[in-house]
């Protein structure tokens, strides 16, 4: 049973053919010119999700050694995303459906990356704790099953990876900023500023970023109102990063405490950083927890973890559309949140 699937819901355009949980291919084309305008435009991300969607897909096909007509099943992110970027996707797919007879699976976006771990290691038994850190999502799953989760906790104000992108643009790097600040926080000294940890004090999963990103911009106004570059950039970078990797990693293993699990997984574009990947790994390893930190072509938004979980729902009988009713939706997830 071959999946081709399809990942257009922010500003990667991405195919991949999945057989047996297996990605025979995963092809990303990022759109790298959102960075001179310092974010995603919309209608720009849609026009080049146009543009390149036939490539990709083609090439998802070609080197995963196959054909079109050798694909049983499409599956397509349909939600949460840009809603012109969703519909180009959804509408390919919904194309190819149509062309070739098969039926197609719609599937929500933040589901590909809670479950996007198993893309590299099989092992992992349920239940276990999934965090997904992007630019547009910061949550904490309790994961039971391939069709069971509950929300944890999820961030009252900016997801992590806005933050990084915030403070960057503050710092005058480029977008996107968190890998800007990671190659920065390389060479500086994460303990030489204190900038909060929200939260970290409360019972709950939730998080809070938007007051470290205050007391960076205050910080910032008062010792270096002219702008700021060298060793100073380094250690402010590493200290910002430091205060958002303490908390991410506090907040993570304090589930896998609460829930006695034994794998935890990490996921979505921040899941790249370098320092994150450290701390996680070094804390867990403490306390005997396996962590799941896939590498970053399936971090990062990418089909092979939309069709790895099109796969199971196809298995269980979920969700398969014959006809072409599915729509796609911009808003978020829908799930319930365990206290
Ligand atoms: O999952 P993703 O590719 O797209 C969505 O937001 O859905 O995540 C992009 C986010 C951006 O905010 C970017 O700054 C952040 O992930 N990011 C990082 C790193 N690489 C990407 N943040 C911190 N450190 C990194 N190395
Ligand atoms: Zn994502």
């Amino acid at each position: 049973m071959k999946i081709l699937a399809i990942e257009s819901s922010c500003d990667e355009t991405s195919a991949a053919v999945i057989e047996n949980s297996e990605a025979l291919s995963n092809i990303i084309s990022s759109q790298y010119f959102h960075s001179k305008f310092g974010g995603v435009v919309p209608e720009l991300a849609s026009r080049a999700h146009v543009k390149s969607i036939y490539v990709v897909c083609k090439e998802a096909i070609d080197s995963a050694n196959t054909t079109i007509e050798d694909i049983d099943c499409f599956a397509v992110t349909t939600e949460p995303g840009l809603a012109g970027s969703l519909v180009v996707g959804s509408n390919f797919a919904k194309g190819l459906a149509l062309k070739y007879r098969k039926p197609i699976i719609p599937v929500n976006h933040i589901e590909g990356h809670l479950y996007s771990g198993f893309l590299q290691d099989s092992s992992i038994s349920f239940p276990f704790i999934s965090l997904v850190v992007s630019g547009g999502h910061t949550l904490l799953f309790l994961v039971r099953s391939f069709t069971e989760y509950d929300i944890l906790g999820s961030t009252i104000d900016d997801a992590a990876g806005e933050a990084f992108d915030k403070i960057a643009s503050m710092l005058g790097l480029n977008y996107p900023g968190g890998p800007e600040i990671d190659a920065y926080a390389k060479k500086g000294n994460p303990d030489k500023y204190l900038f909060p940890r929200s939260m970290l004090n409360r019972p709950d999963f939730d998080f809070s970023f938007s007051g470290i990103k205050t007391s960076v911009k205050y910080f910032l106004a008062e010792k270096f109102p002219t702008g700021i570059k060298g060793q100073d950039l380094s250690d402010v970078s590493a200290s910002f990063q430091e205060a958002v990797v303490d908390i991410i990693v506090k907040k993570s293993l304090s589930a896998v405490d609460k829930f006695k699990t034994k794998f935890l997984m990490i996921s979505g574009g921040v899941s790249a950083n370098s320092r994150l990947r450290e701390k996680i790994n070094e804390e867990a390893r403490k306390i005997n927890i396996k962590v799941i930190c896939p590498e970053i072509s399936y971090c990062m938004d990418n089909a092979a973890m939309i069709g790895f979980i099109a796969e199971k729902k196809l298995l269980e009988n979920q969700s398969i559309f014959y006809d072409l009713s599915f729509s796609v939706s911009s808003a978020a997830i829908r799930t319930r949140k365990k206290k």
